[in-house]
């Protein structure tokens, strides 16, 4: 079989819609034959770009795609067969694509994402995948209708740490007893006065209006862009039009470790506390709380996220949750465990805590790595039958969640929510700030 037949064929897999896994994707000579690598255009090429290269290497990235210019010719040297463009939506039309990787600003996130999926890309999206309500629900819609036929991932790579499985199977197989309340939290505080003031010009090659893409305009800062590599998303994901804080920042990895244990859909209420609204600025310091109906294996949960200074309380006083910056608490009818990224510790608390109850699960039963989590995602690309550990259907229900605690924190009152029609029942304000409005000439469904 030619290579063009082949590749022909994995694009087939995803444009006519059939359900991979029917069809033999594997290679004809061996894992690293041309003809079974993957024709991928990486869209922000250097920052959190620079930590795909290695992974994609050993794939064919045929296009890159950067608003500024003068990152081209170092990505050039690693990348030499690609084409270049500083428009996404040229870029997701080169011919020959079969996935896309993102890592481009926060607010441009669910674009390129629902972009992609509406033309059978495959796609890996830096997270937040989303900055509001309804951005999260449009991705996960248009998934929804692709899934199973197209790979996704979510950037939140800390998933594939051993410690989130360990977590997730004591909080399922009962060390704490039963789930009642979960709770994560991050101290980073990047605080901000408002929007920056026009300084300058955007240099040679550098296309702000392309930056700024669907989000209102703001006048070019160069403050918005002197951070360094894999950084400087702290110099602007901290403004409503341009991310969503901590939320999508450090929250996304920190949800993930207790979102991968609790098996949680949508909320059906919100309600959140912060410091005082800042119309530029997202809050530092903010807490929101969710309740979760009962799934399955447990009965209803509260699920809170901390940041910027909030915390839970700690079970006992001679507990320092705050000794952990980035960490998750379950609480349970027979105690608390406690995690950071990479440990967790059990605290049993009361008369039936005597771990008896408590069985480890068999050798054979223990989850299994989640291994390279770039890797996973495209292997699943070559067979879209693959589960991969945070796609869109997971991590979209994750970061609309934690939207919607920001939608919470701006009516500054409890919220009911129903998660089918992403609207609050008893809220009309809360509705208003499901979505936002975008500059003309972008549409989020392209
Ligand atoms: N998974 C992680 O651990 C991790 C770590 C760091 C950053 N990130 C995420 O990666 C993303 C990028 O963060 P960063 O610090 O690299 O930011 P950055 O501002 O350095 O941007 C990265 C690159 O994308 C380019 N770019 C930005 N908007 C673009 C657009 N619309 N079209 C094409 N190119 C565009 C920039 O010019 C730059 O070269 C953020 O969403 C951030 O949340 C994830």
């Amino acid at each position: 079989m030619s290579t063009l037949t082949t590749l022909s064929r994995r694009r087939f897999v995803g444009a006519a819609g059939l359900v991979a896994g029917r069809m033999i994707t594997r290679p004809l000579f061996g894992a690293d034959a041309p003809s079974n690598k993957l024709n991928i255009a990486l869209i922000g090429v250097w920052g959190r770009g620079l930590a795909h290269y290695d992974s994609l290497a050993e794939e064919n990235v045929i296009a890159l795609c950067d608003v500024n210019e003068k990152r081209f010719p170092d990505a050039l040297k690693r990348f030499p067969n690609a084409t270049t463009y500083v428009d996404w939506r040229k870029c997701l039309d080169h011919k020959g694509l079969d996935a896309v990787v993102i890592c481009t600003a926060d607010h441009t996130h669910a674009f390129v994402a629902n972009w992609a999926l509406n033309r059978n890309l495959h796609v890996y999206c830096e997270k937040p995948l989303a900055i509001t309500v309804n951005e999260a629900r449009t991705v996960r819609a248009n998934w929804q209708s692709k899934n199973g036929k197209l790979a996704t991932q979510v950037g939140m790579q800390r998933h594939a740490l051993q410690n989130f499985n360990r977590v997730r199977e004591l909080v399922r197989d009962g060390v704490i007893g039963d789930l009642k309340a979960a709770y994560a939290w991050g101290n980073r505080k990047i605080p901000r006065a408002g929007y920056l003031p026009a300084e300058g010009a955007p240099p040679e090659g550098f296309h702000y209006d392309l930056w700024l893409g669907p989000s209102p305009l703001h006048p070019y800062n160069p403050g918005y862009f002197s951070g360094g590599p894999g950084a400087n998303c702290l110099s602007w994901n901290m403004f409503w039009d341009f991310g969503a804080g901590q939320i999508g920042d450090m929250g996304s990895h920190t949800m993930d470790l207790l979102w991968n244990a609790v098996d949680a859909g949508l909320p059906t209420s919100a309600q959140a506390k912060g410091e005082a609204m800042n119309p530029d600025v997202t809050p530092v310091e903010c807490e929101s709380h969710f309740e979760h109906p009962a799934n399955d294996w447990r009965g209803p949960i509260t699920v809170g996220w901390y940041q910027g200074g909030a915390m839970p309380r700690a079970p006992k006083p001679y507990i320092d949750l705050t000794k952990i910056s980035h960490g998750a608490m379950f609480s349970g009818s027979k105690g608390f465990l406690i995690s950071d990224f990479d440990s967790r510790m059990i605290v049993p608390f009361g008369d039936e805590s005597d771990l008896t109850y408590y069985k480890p699960r068999a050798k054979e039963a223990v989850l299994p790595p989640v291994g390279h989590f770039q890797k996973q995602w495209f292997d699943a690309c070559r067979d879209p039958g693959k589960k991969t550990a945070c796609d869109f259907g997971y991590s979209s229900n994750m970061i609309e969640q934690m939207l919607l605690g920001l939608v919470a924190y701006r009516v500054g009152k409890k919220i009911q929510y129903d998660g089918k029609t992403g609207t609050s029942p008893d809220c009309p304000e809360a509705n208003q700030l499901m979505g936002k409005m975008y500059r003309e000439g972008w549409t989020i469904n392209g």
